[in-house]
């Protein structure tokens, strides 16, 4: 099957789910199941829409800042209040949050901060150089504010790395790395209606026992006003994540790349990032399995579950290219000659092929380990795993994410990022 052939009425579909999405000024992941603007979609869609309508990528970023809180932290929902009771948790959950802009609503954690990352690659798309570095000065403190927080809030113990305090943090909800929690049956006091299921079948969503945890950190966190010191000693969730972790230090190079287009100094410094480099690989690197894996900070150990968020650190420019090669290919040996990536390795004994995070293909997912390839110089890894990526999609449709094994769509359906990932490998190839 060839890519190539397709690729203009890919982007023609592709456009057609975006322009759907789109609800004014956002764009919602897919409207049935997450009606309300995300924050790692939306940076994940912004990049694809700029091959498109850059000022439509310009104002889906300016609509996820407008979220942002009064110390820099951007949640990881902003809520459109006309959606009314379409999605749970609403924002009656997350109450007092601090925002900047009075009259927003936004749940009170974030998610994998990809946004820098996008904004880099949203300017570099703006051929009119003066209109670029015009945008990046308009977001620069914004986004200093945005990442520098997460040093200021979420470090403990001297060690850089970011903790995470929630599963919908990390962005891989139900991923078996968070089993060690969901497992202990924490539930929260009052009583919660779940609307995923009502659109997307059960056995490919998280559990009750997953949601019981969810739940009762969200009236943790909100009942400790969102202060992580507050409820550090409390929680049973704190976590270093290694894909999290791996995108903000990617996130924090990409933001000193416009500072310095702009002739502003590093907004993370040299030192700083190198102490957050050594941690990342002295925390996180398990030799046996020859990937990163995550850290408990509550046990202070490593997670023993490996999944692709082990491959963060080759998107994260975290490790040289041979080590990012072995890596790599390790991960698709023990894959069972699947080219694309599970998101949880099938030979852990969690391995689930058709629910959510414990095993599907996701198109974000591979899209991150294409464009970390392809910066170190892989370009033939790079390119083969775009290629299925592509052409998983040209087979089985624009879902949320895939059965590893059969390729079958799950979950959501017209799912925003998977268009605007296979927009911008289409037209921004390996090369
Ligand atoms: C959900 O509702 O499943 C989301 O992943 C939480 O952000």
């Amino acid at each position: 099957m060839s890519v190539r052939i397709n690729a203009s009425e890919l982007i023609t579909q592709a456009t057609s789910i975006l322009r759907r999405n789109d609800q004014t000024g956002y764009t919602a992941p897919s409207p049935r199941l997450y009606p309300h603007q995300w924050n790692w979609d939306s940076a994940f869609a912004a990049i694809g829409w700029a091959h498109l309508d850059w000022n439509r990528a310009v104002r889906e970023i300016d609509t996820l800042l407008s979220a942002q809180w009064i110390d820099g932290f951007l949640p990881h929902i902003r809520y459109n209040p006309a959606v009314g009771e379409g999605y749970h948790p609403g924002p009656e959950w997350w109450p007092n949050v601090p925002v900047r802009n009075p009259g927003e609503q936004t749940s009170g954690i974030s998610q994998p901060p990809v946004l820098p990352t996008a904004i880099y690659l949203v300017g570099m798309m703006q051929p009119d150089v003066d209109a670029r570095r015009t945008w990046w000065a308009r977001l620069l403190t914004p986004l200093r504010d945005m990442i520098l927080c997460y040093l200021r809030t979420r470090t403990v113990n001297g060690s850089p790395l970011i903790a995470v305090v929630h599963p919908w943090e990390s962005g891989a909800d139900n991923s078996p790395r968070w089993d060690f929690a969901t497992g202990r049956g924490f539930k929260p006091s009052r009583a919660y209606r779940r609307t995923d299921t009502q659109v997307v079948a059960a056995t490919q969503r998280p559990t009750e026992r997953d949601y019981g945890l969810y739940m009762y950190l969200v009236e943790l966190i909100a009942g400790h006003r969102y202060d992580f010191r507050q409820y550090l000693e409390m929680t049973p969730f704190a976590v270093y994540d290694a894909l999290f972790n791996a995108i903000w230090f990617r996130a924090a190079v990409d933001l000193n790349r416009i500072a310095l287009a702009l002739g502003e100094s590093p907004v993370v410094s040299a030192e700083i990032l190198s102490g957050f480099k050594d941690a990342f690989h002295r925390f996180l690197w398990n030799q046996s399995a020859q990937l990163f894996r995550d850290f408990d900070v509550k046990a202070a150990g490593q997670i023993p579950v490996d999944t692709v968020a082990g491959l963060g650190a080759i998107y994260g420019g975290l490790v040289d290219q041979a080590k990012a090669e072995s890596m790599f290919a390790g991960y698709l040996a023990r894959c069972r000659g699947f080219k694309l990536l599970p998101s949880t390795l099938p030979d852990e004994p969690q391995f689930e092929a058709d629910r959510y995070w414990r095993g599907p293909v996701w198109v974000p997912i591979n899209w991150l380990v294409v464009r970390g390839l392809q910066d170190l110089g892989l370009t033939s890894h790079a390119a083969a795993l775009a290629d299925e990526t592509v052409s998983l999609v040209l087979r089985s449709g624009w879902f949320e994410y895939f059965h590893p094994h059969t390729g079958e769509g799950l979950g959501g359906r017209d799912f925003s990022w998977t268009a605007a990932l296979v927009v911008d490998l289409l037209r921004r190839p390996v090369s």
